[in-house]
């Protein structure tokens, strides 16, 4: 995989005075906040100005069967060239790019899969196809039943196998549970954050999908005095830290059941998330659209927040990283 000893080679001519290696490169984002966007429609890679502020692209989806479909399988069919260069051109521009495992048509455990076979499987995937991780969409809804089914442990051997194979700080991984997993009553991702929490870099939750929730401040942050769909808050007074919470949101009402929020709305949410609770942990996006929704979305979501920040911070050094790398 095309990492920093590459960069670093290319760099040291050019930018011994001024940079110590391994410093101010924005090589590899592994703390928040993270802006997340799942590309499951654009065919071909797009180009990272047309995903920042983002600086994580989940492919969609690798499938348990092992094989990648939609935009993963994409991925899979471009050349080694292809993927090196993208990888290169997204570094450039502070985005990772992960393979979001499952999905919505997916039901492994249901379907009598192995999870440590799955994640082996998985785990030689992503060092093939030089990904920076797994985002794991885990969405067997008939194996967590009503809490006491099988699909927490199915979940937590997976999840042990697959840190095994990609190393904490070296791989990232990410879990993209619906919000009511994290329920008092019975929410398997509780009993699945106490026993593996801390092999998994934090959690893409989707706040969407659940009737007419979700569509406040207070329902999305503080509380909807409704116990079967916590709020963020609840959440973290259920034991998960704040920090590993990334809010998930759909770009237009047509890309999920329920729960759509517009970008001033949601910006405001976070704006008062972040000032009462210092909420700065990022935003999930549902999902990318190649006829620049999305990027108008995330910019309307980011717009009043400390985001437009770090991405103008980031932004300064990717110009001057790709003046200075112009013969790539
Ligand atoms: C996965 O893809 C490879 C390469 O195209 C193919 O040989 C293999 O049969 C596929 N496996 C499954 C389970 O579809
Ligand atoms: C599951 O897969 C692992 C690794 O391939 C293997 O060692 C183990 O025996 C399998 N377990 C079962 C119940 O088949
Ligand atoms: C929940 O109840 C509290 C106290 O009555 C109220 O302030 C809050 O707005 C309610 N939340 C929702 C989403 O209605």
């Amino acid at each position: 995989m095309f990492t920093l000893s590459a960069l670093a080679f290319v760099l040291s001519g050019f930018f011994c005075v001024q940079i110590t290696l391994g410093a101010p490169i924005p090589h590899k984002r592994d703390t928040s906040p993270y802006y997340v966007t799942y590309n499951d429609e654009a065919a071909t890679p797009p180009d990272p100005q047309d995903i920042e502020p983002f600086n994580m692209v989940n492919l969609a989806f690798l499938l348990s069967s092992g094989n990648g479909s939609d935009v993963a399988g994409k991925w899979e069919q471009l050349s080694d060239s292809d993927r090196q260069s993208t990888l290169q051109q997204y570094e450039q521009a502070g985005i990772q790019i992960m393979v979001s495992a499952f999905g919505g048509e997916d039901a492994p455990t249901t379907n009598g899969l192995n999870a440590t076979a799955v994640a082996d499987s998985m785990a030689q995937w992503v060092i093939q196809y030089g990904v920076h991780g797994v985002d794991v969409d885990y969405e067997d809804f008939a194996a967590f039943g009503d809490g006491s089914g099988p699909g927490a442990d199915w979940v937590i051997a997976f999840m042990k196998a697959l840190r095994q194979q990609l190393p904490q700080g070296k791989y990232l991984i990410s879990h993209a549970p619906i919000a009511p997993w994290f329920k008092t009553d019975g929410g398997p991702y509780l009993k699945i954050h106490q026993e593996v929490g801390d092999l998994i870099d934090w959690y893409n939750v989707q706040f969407y999908n659940q009737g007419s929730a979700y569509t406040t401040c207070d329902a999305l942050i503080t509380t909807m005095n409704d116990t079967n769909n916590p709020a963020l808050m609840e959440i973290v007074a259920n034991g998960v830290p704040i920090e590993k919470l990334v809010i998930g949101k759909p770009t237009s009402s047509a890309d999920a059941g329920s729960g759509y929020m517009s970008p001033t709305d949601l910006a405001n949410c976070l704006a008062q998330a972040k000032q009462q609770y210092g909420y700065d942990s990022g935003i999930m996006n549902w999902q990318y659209h190649t006829d620049g929704s999305t990027l108008a979305w995330i910019k309307g979501v980011l717009g009043g927040t400390s985001g437009s920040e770090s991405s103008s911070k980031r932004q300064l050094v990717k110009r001057r990283l790709v003046r200075r790398l112009s013969p790539w």
